[in-house]
């Protein structure tokens, strides 16, 4: 296949504060134009969700025209349209799947509805080409710490562990508001601990342990225990070691991260590692993760930093695999779904509903015609208040604990 035939899809992301949109062919970036909110966030310690719904909506066409323009594309050329479903915050995906649905009506193309988790992996195809298959992935974001054994990106993802209590991103933003230092957390500790000595604090790393689940994640603990030390120190009057405690505590987390990381692909014997989410963008969690692959002849794939926190190029990544094998498309009842499980990469049409019963794959996947038959269903977010929705938890316990 010459770069020509590849499929140019135009993706779209808001499941959060970042309204991203990108443009790629096949596995080639062409373009990712992101609008943040994150500065009306900041004072309020966390992503407030309506202040993010309003700033994608004031964001949406803008960014879809500075991407055309970058790419030097034009939007009659697409082969398909993608959006993130899920997971999210649901007034927020809900701007981003009108909008996908709104051009891919007017424009007549296929729609796919896909996974944002699933994206975070699909995007290290724009740097480092094809996943292998199976990849072995581990997912650090600010909703989800998870590791996943991926046969096939598009439709088949399967969740090895996850985290029992924090998300890893979760746990950074935490650790930085007791430090006073400010929404997000994890690039600012990432900073600070590079002058900070790793070895000062001996933080609990959850989960170790011999009968611990061996590719779950704990960072609730680790959390509590940063904090009592920071407040002894308070009390005691006595300066806290900012740097110390940062790079301290960041060590935890990667040290925990990595060694399971690592343990996994040689239990299921996979010869690579592929590290995604915002977290995944932690220079120390890419050194350390570097050097215990290296030791046990691991390939490692990590994006650049800026493909690892949100985008929308990772949406057009994973939307153009769909396109490539042959996924069904979604039809216009597409609904953002801020509780999306993992374990569906993308949400197909009504009328495959049925291949989900039987587990996993769509095997004989095929696009169907938009053109014909489909109504223009309006969008409806799904009721609020899913247990599942963590960045929603995430930004109310932000706001009010
Ligand atoms: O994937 P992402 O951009 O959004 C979600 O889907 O959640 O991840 C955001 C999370 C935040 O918790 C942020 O503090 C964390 O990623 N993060 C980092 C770094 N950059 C972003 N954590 C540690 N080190 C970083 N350099
Ligand atoms: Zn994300």
């Amino acid at each position: 296949m010459t770069m020509a035939d590849e499929p140019l899809v135009l993706g779209i992301e808001t499941s959060c504060d970042e309204t991203g949109v990108g443009i790629v062919r096949g596995t080639t970036l062409l373009a990712d134009a992101v609008a943040s909110s994150v500065d009306e966030h900041a004072r309020y310690g966390g992503v407030v969700p309506e202040v993010a719904s309003r700033a994608h909506l004031e964001a949406m066409v803008p960014t879809i025209e500075r991407a055309l323009k970058e790419a030097g594309v034009s939007a009659r050329d697409l082969d398909g349209i993608a959006v993130t479903a899920g997971p999210g915050l649901a007034g927020a995906l809900l701007v981003g799947v009108s909008a996908a649905k709104s051009y891919a009506y007017a424009l007549g193309k296929p729609l796919y509805g896909v996974n944002h988790l699933a994206s975070h992996i699909c995007v290290d195809q724009l740097e480092h080409g094809p996943l292998p298959e199976p990849t072995m992935a581990l997912l650090v974001s600010g909703g989800h710490s998870s590791l996943l054994l991926a046969p096939d990106i598009t439709s088949d993802v399967r969740p090895m562990g996850a985290t029992i209590d924090d998300a890893a991103g979760e746990a950074f933003d935490k650790i930085a508001r007791v430090l006073h230092l400010g929404f997000p957390g994890g690039p600012v500790i990432d900073r600070l601990a590079r002058e900070g000595d790793p070895a000062a604090i001996a933080f609990p790393r959850g989960l170790t342990g011999p009968r611990d689940a061996a590719y779950d994640f704990s960072f609730s603990g680790l959390k509590t225990s940063v904090a009592r030390w920071i407040e002894a120190k308070r009390a005691a009057g006595e300066e806290v070691p900012v740097r110390d405690v940062a790079a301290s505590f960041q060590e935890a987390v990667v040290d925990v991260l990595t060694r399971k990381a690592v343990r996994a692909c040689k239990d299921q014997g996979v010869d690579h590692l592929m590290i995604g989410g915002g977290v995944a963008a932690n220079s120390r969690l890419r050194a350390l993760a570097a050097e215990r692959c290296e030791r046990a002849g691991i390939r490692l794939r990590v994006p650049r930093p800026g493909l690892c926190t949100d985008n929308g190029a990772m949406v057009a990544a994973l939307g153009a695999e769909m396109v490539a094998r042959n996924r069904p498309a979604s039809d216009w009842e597409l609904s953002a779904d801020s509780s999306l499980p993992v374990t569906e990469p993308h949400v197909p049409g009504r009328e495959h509903e049925h291949d989900h019963s039987g587990g996993h794959g769509h095997g004989d996947g095929h696009g169907h015609d938009h053109g014909g038959g489909h109504g223009h269903g309006a969008g409806h977010g799904h009721g609020g208040g899913h247990d599942h929705d963590h960045l929603h938890e995430l930004s109310k316990e932000n706001l009010y604990s």
